[in-house]
């Protein structure tokens, strides 16, 4: 019964779209500017720092909060409550079952299940992003990066973690494309959190 309950809460706190609600309050249809993602570098971009910055971490957060209300009930509640999440992020019935690529909401599972390993993706995620620009890049090996921590520190979910990581490689598919043909958005975050 817990898996059921952590699907349940997870995939509501998941859904709520702190990258539509945000600039939504602000007058801006965040669908409708940028890459149209509904997430936080689309917020970053078009808002600025303080709004993109608040997306980003609520929808952290809300992953964070989903994974760790399930924590009594151990690591198979837990894990069920974060993938959830990402679902719930993924397809809001908020957003017309529309939304983001779940980066935030994968880096808040691993940081609610195995925070080294958020820690960990969250380093690879800044870095790459730092010295390429592209956010997609820094989302896509970020979260392998997480992943393989897990792997390599012998937690049985890892398996769960590639699995929702490969899930937001799939919803970059336009972002890869442009990658490989040298098209991608550049994204300066040093500017944007340290200019
Ligand atoms: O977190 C999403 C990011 O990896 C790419 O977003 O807006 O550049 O498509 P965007």
């Amino acid at each position: 019964m817990e898996l059921f309950w952590a699907a349940v809460v997870g995939y509501f706190f998941g859904s709520i779209p702190f990258s539509y609600i945000i600039p939504r309050l602000k007058g801006v249809d965040i669908t409708k500017v940028g890459s149209g993602n509904v997430g936080g570098t689309n917020v970053l971009r078009n808002m600025g720092t303080k709004y993109g910055a608040l997306a980003m971490f609520l929808d952290i957060i809300k992953a964070v909060v989903a994974v760790l209300i399930f924590k009594t009930y151990g690591e198979h509640a837990m894990v069920m409550a974060g993938a959830m999440s990402v679902i719930g992020h993924c397809y809001s019935p908020f957003v017309k079952f529309k939304g983001g690529k779940g980066v935030a909401t994968t880096l808040g599972t691993f940081f609610g299940i195995f925070p080294q390993a958020g820690m960990f993706a969250l380093g690879v995620w800044i870095a790459i992003v730092a010295l390429t620009q592209y956010v997609s890049l820094g989302s896509i090996v970020g979260l392998l990066a997480g992943t393989l921590f897990a792997l390599l520190f012998g937690k049985d979910y890892w398996i769960v973690f590639l699995g929702l990581s490969l899930f937001s490689v799939l919803r970059h598919k336009e972002n890869i494309k442009r990658l490989i043909d040298r098209n991608e958005r550049k994204t300066n975050i040093v500017d944007y959190f340290l200019g």
